[in-house]
């Protein structure tokens, strides 16, 4: 039998203990392995029933991902299932920390099932851009009903073991140790003469508006497709026998397996686990974080603040004036009432947070005994070093210094200290407690163990951290600044911000573009227009004024009611501001321009091109190391769509070489906007992918 299977007698009761760390994914051996257990069982004599248990942190999660996209290995987890649902023994599932896709298929292939209260179970193959492929669709419903299995599928959430009892999943819930648990529930099944009860035998319950549901779902899913098609494959029960049923799921299973979005989904899904995973961080002992300082409570400063304390971390605030202290910590306290109305802390860890954790100061030296500062004042570089200054006065030695800044020099920052190796860039991004997305930004001088400590502290405060190097922008902004170029020469050629919006939410974007900038304010757009005017644009870069005259007439997007959009209605209820149109009209009559059409695939091609051409970029000059960190960036910072992956892992699927080709078709108007990035060439040229840059770590 597998290694991965240890076989073991317990009276008449037979015990699979799955042995596949991290977390027992379904992976051949394993599958081979529960197999041949079932068989032994089968043919030992005295065995009545068998007990399927997980050694280590997990019963089972799920299939191994790291075996789809290639040839299916034998035996099928459909038929394991199946083949454990028929065996003629009881038998039964003693479920602890995750059960989850096939892992839960498992479970709802054995007779009975019994979980620790800890247990949490879920088919989450919807976030692969898959769905239940080893009977779930066909089984879960027979136990829960449509709604509340379509729930379970279609969300991909996981829910914990009373309520999975309180829906039939679980028939009992017992704290203990799950293997003891597991033997004596058998045991007292064995001793009550307790029937088979196979799952696929029990009868369907009613059907819904199957039509109906399909649509919700895919309205709900904007653009992913797997969800709608969970909706199928449940509907599929009621057109034939369970074989039929099966039959149907699989080959929607199949079907979703070639598609794209899985693709980009299974990329998203490694690469948010390989974002943290740098070569030069192996080894490199983080310092140890508990007290937090944050100077400046406006958004981004109060935000942060929230993220620490929600992380368990003792934070000091500091504001210039009492007053601006009082308006920070009205900031932190309207954050952590939210986290306490979504019940992510409860009212004691509220308190606890808001009375004890925090503190808001107005002099540096309360800053004395923190470990790490962040500070997020006004973005300008006289301000910076004056607050660097102050820190490097009454910080402890060892204390890391970080600074919020979106697109200053860190080097420079870190240059006017006495300690640049303790120095590094945090980038939050608004609002800090609940993005998920940190640029960790490492100077030349930062010390190792100081960008591990920015990973570590990531990682706490729940975020993706991201390595990026100091650039205008790191990585994130330095792109958004190019895509977002792009769509303003659009504009300026003919396109409107509306049209532009609408073609890049179809795409799949939370927002376009201009709704972002609404949402962002124009004055952050606006000031860096300025700054970068005040350095001197290249003769060869088209300038684009339109938007400044919003600005300068007092609209800066949702805060001020008005921008690219009126939000008269609220802020989900924007309609086009139509002072926008004359304004860029009178741009276009001045500089001579004759507006043309754009079509949706237009828009998108060029604005996707000029993202990837920034991101190849960055990667080939190190400010990203590898293409997945620029992918991740996008993902969890700017509202790219999941199921594409990120803006490297599209370009793979979409083609290198047409996408280059496209490029240089634009430069032939603009050769200084649409210079292709050298790494993508090269690429190009080798016949190689993004992908294939990732591999090599
Ligand atoms: N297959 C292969 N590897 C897996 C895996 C899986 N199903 N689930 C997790 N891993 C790996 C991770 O890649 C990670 O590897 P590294 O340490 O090398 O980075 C390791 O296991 C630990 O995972 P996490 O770092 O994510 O640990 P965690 O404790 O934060 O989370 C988890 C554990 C909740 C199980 C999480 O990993 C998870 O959600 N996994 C995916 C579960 C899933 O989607 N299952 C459905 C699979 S599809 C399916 O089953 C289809 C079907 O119907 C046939």
């Amino acid at each position: 039998m597998s290694d991965k299977i240890a076989y073991s007698r317990h009276g008449d009761i037979a015990v699979l203990s799955v042995r596949n760390p991290p977390v027992n994914a379904l992976s051949q051996a394993v599958r081979q392995g529960l197999w041949d257990g079932m068989d032994r069982a089968e043919a030992e004599t005295g065995v009545r029933a068998v007990l399927i248990v997980g050694e280590g942190r997990a019963f089972f999660a799920g299939a191994d991902i790291t075996e789809f996209g290639k040839p299916p290995l034998d035996p099928f987890l459909p038929d394991l299932i199946n083949r454990i649902e028929a065996s003629p023994l009881l038998v039964v599932a003693s479920m602890h920390g995750v059960s989850l896709g096939g892992g839960l298929e498992v479970a709802l292939g054995c007779h009975y099932r019994i979980a620790v209260p800890s247990a949490r179970v879920g088919l989450p193959e919807v976030h692969l851009g898959l769905l239940p492929g080893a009977g779930g669709t066909q089984r879960l419903p027979r136990l829960t009903g449509v709604e509340a299995a379509l729930d379970v599928m279609t969300t991909g959430r996981q829910i914990g073991a009373a309520q999975a009892h309180k829906i039939g999943i679980i028939d009992v819930v017992q704290d203990g140790d799950p293997t003891q648990n597991g033997i004596a529930y058998a045991e007292k099944l064995v001793a009550e003469d307790a029937l088979r009860r196979p799952v696929s035998e029990m009868p369907l319950p009613t059907p819904i508006d199957w039509d109906a549901a399909f649509d919700a779902t895919l309205t709900r899913s904007k653009g992913q497709i797997s969800p709608a098609w969970c909706v199928r494959a449940v509907q599929a029960a009621y057109d034939g026998d369970f074989a039929a049923g099966l039959k149907a799921e699989r080959q929607i299973f199949f079907d979703l397996m070639q598609t794209d979005q899985r693709k980009g989904m299974i990329h998203a899904f490694f690469s948010e686990r390989a974002v943290g995973n740098l070569p030069e961080l192996k080894g490199v002992e983080p310092r140890s974080i508990a007290h937090v300082g944050v100077i400046g409570g406006g958004t981004m400063g109060a935000g942060i603040a929230t993220a620490a304390l929600l992380a368990g971390l003792r934070v000091h605030l500091l504001e210039m004036t009492p007053k601006a202290g009082e308006a920070a910590h009205g900031r932190i306290a309207g954050n952590l009432a939210g986290a306490l109305k979504r019940g992510k802390i409860n009212a004691d860890q509220h308190s606890a947070m808001l009375d004890q954790a925090l503190q808001v100061v107005t002099e540096y030296d309360a800053l004395s005994d923190a470990d790490l500062v962040i500070e997020a004042v006004f973005e300008e570089m006289a301000v910076k070093k004056a607050v660097f200054a102050e820190l490097d006065r009454v910080c402890k030695p060892g204390a890391i210094l970080a600074s919020n800044t979106s697109y200053l020099d860190i080097n420079e920052i870190a240059a006017s200290t006495s300690r640049p190796g303790d120095v590094l860039g945090l980038h939050f991004f608004s609002p800090a407690h609940v993005m998920k997305l940190l640029e960790v930004v490492v100077a030349d001088q930062t010390a190792p163990d100081v960008a591990a400590t920015g990973f570590a502290l990531g990682k706490a405060l729940g975020k993706i951290p991201v390595r990026a190097g100091v650039c205008d922008g790191f990585i994130g902004n330095r792109i958004l600044s190019t895509y977002r170029t792009c769509a303003d020469h659009m504009i300026l050629d003919g396109a409107s911000p509306f049209e532009i919006d609408a073609a890049l939410e179809a795409f799949g974007f939370a927002m376009g573009p201009f709704a972002v900038a609404d949402l962002a304010g124009l004055d952050i757009g606006w000031a860096g227009r300025k700054r970068k005017r005040a350095e001197g644009l290249d003769p060869r870069a088209r300038d684009v004024t339109y938007a400044d005259k919003l600005c300068e007439a007092g609209h800066f997007g949702q805060k001020t009611g008005k921008g690219y959009y009126d939000y008269a209605d609220g802020p989900k209820a924007r309609v086009p501001n139509p002072d926008v149109l004359p304004l860029i009209e009178a741009e276009r009559a001045a500089q001579g321009i004759t507006p043309r059409t754009f079509t949706v695939d237009e828009i998108t091609r060029r604005y996707m091109a000029a993202m990837v051409n920034e991101a190849a970029k960055v990667v080939g000059e190190g400010i990203a190391r590898r293409p997945l960190d620029v992918d991740m960036t996008l993902l969890f910072g700017y509202g790219f769509p999941r199921y594409r992956g990120g803006p490297l892992k599209w370009a793979d699927i979409d083609g290198l070489a047409g996408l280059l080709s496209d490029i240089e078709g634009y430069a032939e108007t603009d050769p200084y906007f649409w210079a292709p990035a050298p790494l993508l060439c090269q690429l190009v040229a080798d016949g190689q992918t993004f992908d294939d840059v990732n591999k090599k770590g």
